[in-house]
């Protein structure tokens, strides 16, 4: 990659800034961990796994930026530091995940001299960004081998390099595929509308000279009835015991239309994306993002002033829709409870 998403330098978080994307690569650094709750919340960093890895980092920013003059201070700045990060988006089970696992680390560590506790709450942070680096491989690897030699992929968002610390989920299926110098052709929706499809996935994958095809979202029915398409592979926000999947909005759709063509639909996502504690997509909270993005295109107007606007950000494809979801232990096949139930 000649780009990173995040990294953590000189006492600061650095992010490449999303927001400013195809445009303008620039980096910004926060050092506080209210500065990257905003960053979380603004999209300055998005996609599931990049934002528990956004949100570990803040966690060690509060402990290197503490002053508590004892454990049970350091514990209640901690977790509130934790509650502030968790509550940025709801969605991607990716946040809490690395946020609470930072919070058993400490609870585990309580005889430590604080000092010594601090600096080790970097050193997990640092590793739960390490571990999602080699997740990222590891997806790739397996997913590869759905790639087939003259195929073209549908892909959804992004869950590229951009969306993780790493090489990414779904995308990291291309890039290993094209490391093994298979051709083949990657279809981008556009992903209204905040266009991570358009702005961020075509970027990463042109950037790393992946042959990708811009489509509108609208457009995706066409191309299966065409049979333009050989299979869908999407990145997730979450997936529940029984396989059921939260992801951008509009991923539903598709796999509702691959169903229909008879054309393999693939989920990427490392086991930190697995929540086996919700049983059914239904109980997973839909995130609602501010109306702009919808009544506006890059500032500039494109509904009439004071419609009204739903803006959910994500949405659940059912299990049954689900060829096969990839992970980095592995390829896991219906049924999904049992297969989830077995990784995990
Ligand atoms: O709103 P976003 O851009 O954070 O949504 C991202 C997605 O829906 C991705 O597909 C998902 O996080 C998987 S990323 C590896």
């Amino acid at each position: 990659m000649n780009f990173f998403t995040l990294q953590w330098q000189d006492s600061s978080v650095v992010m490449i800034d999303q927001r400013k994307l195809p445009r303008e690569e620039i980096y910004l650094s926060f050092r506080t961990p209210e500065e990257v709750g905003q960053a979380i919340k603004d999209m300055v960093v998005r996609g599931a796994p990049a934002i528990g890895v956004a949100a570990a980092f803040g966690m060690a920013l509060a402990a290197q930026n503490s002053e508590a003059p004892n454990h049970e201070v350091f514990f209640k700045e901690m977790d509130e530091a934790a509650k502030m990060l968790i509550s940025q988006r709801p969605t991607a089970v990716n946040l809490s995940w690395a946020v609470q696992r930072i919070q058993n680390f400490y609870r585990s560590k309580q005889d430590l001299p604080l000092l010594t506790l601090q600096n080790m709450i970097l050193e997990e942070a640092l590793a739960i960004f390490e571990e999602d680096c080699n997740m990222c491989i590891d997806m790739g690897v397996h997913g590869s081998e759905l790639i087939k030699l003259g195929n073209s992929y549908l892909t959804h968002c992004n869950a590229g390099a951009l969306a993780t610390a790493g090489r990414g989920t779904a995308l990291s299926v291309f890039y290993e595929a094209k490391d093994q110098h298979k051709k083949f052709k990657v279809y981008s929706c556009e992903t209204r509308p905040f266009l991570q499809g358009a702005r961020l996935t075509c970027w990463e994958l042109m950037k790393n000279n992946v042959d990708v095809t811009l489509i509108t979202d609208n457009m995706a029915a066409h191309m299966m009835q065409k049979g333009k398409i050989h299979g869908v592979v999407v990145g997730s926000d979450r997936i529940v015991a029984n396989g059921d999947v939260a992801n951008k909005i509009g991923t539903y759709g598709l796999a509702v239309l691959a169903k229909a063509h008879q054309i393999p639909f693939y989920v990427v996502a490392p086991t930190s994306t697995i929540d086996l504690e919700t049983q059914e997509g239904s109980q997973v909270e839909i995130e609602e993002r501010p109306i702009e993005e919808v009544t506006h295109f890059f500032g500039t107007a494109s509904a009439p002033e004071n419609v009204k606007v739903f803006n959910p950000a994500f949405d659940i494809t059912p299990h049954d829709l689900v060829t096969a979801i990839v992970t980095e232990k592995g390829i896991l096949y219906p049924p999904f409870k049992e297969s989830l139930k077995k990784i995990k």
